[in-house]
């Protein structure tokens, strides 16, 4: 199986800064799923939701996934965090490589997205919306994810330190360059 790593958690939680700095450091493909659809669909997100809906813009979610974890390279995949809701995405989660939680209170999570602009999940209250979202989707995170890494009280390279070291990928050959022996 190729390398890949999987960053899953809350919108405002870091999976983006956190992934691209994951892919540097091992030298790895990165692919954002939201990032993705957008360079697919031509539309934003937001897009998306007001004129699709919701239920459109999951079914590009789940596309761009499985597309992302079926190519031969090694890869760092911020995965969109609602993409655990579908059963099919989850157990696909779980079969495709090295899947961390970045976990941090819905507390945090509000002062990070702010008004929430761009997130169509969150309307006019942000905060009441994250929490009751974090209630439904806590036991789906935990449910696909080997390893957890609590954000809270840590800048972008410390939680991706982390990340790289409860995977054991620290030291990680970067894709492409010769292994022992070669
Ligand atoms: C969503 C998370 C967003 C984006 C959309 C819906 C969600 O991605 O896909 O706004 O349902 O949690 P990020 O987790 O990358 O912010």
């Amino acid at each position: 199986m190729p390398d890949r790593l999987l960053l899953v958690g809350m919108m405002g939680v870091g999976k983006t800064t956190v992934g691209r700095r994951c892919a540097e450091r091992l030298g790895w493909r990165y692919l954002d799923s939201d990032a993705q659809v957008v360079l697919d669909t031509g539309r934003t997100v937001p897009e998306i939701f007001a004129e699709d809906g919701e239920a459109a813009f999951r079914a590009e979610e789940t596309r761009v996934l499985a597309e992302a974890v079926g190519s031969a390279d090694s890869v760092v995949i911020s995965v969109a965090g609602g993409a655990v809701l579908a059963a099919s995405n989850r157990a696909l989660l779980r079969r495709s490589g090295a899947v961390v939680w970045l976990r941090a209170d819905p507390t945090t999570l509000a002062v990070r997205v702010g008004s929430g602009v761009g997130r169509p999940l969150l309307g006019d209250d942000p905060g009441s919306a994250l929490a009751a979202l974090y209630e439904v989707r806590r036991p789906l995170y935990e449910s696909v994810a080997q390893s957890v890494v609590d954000v809270d009280e840590l800048t972008p390279e410390q939680v991706t330190d982390r990340v790289l070291a409860v995977t054991g990928l620290v030291g990680a050959a970067p894709s492409g360059s010769p292994g022992p022996g070669s």
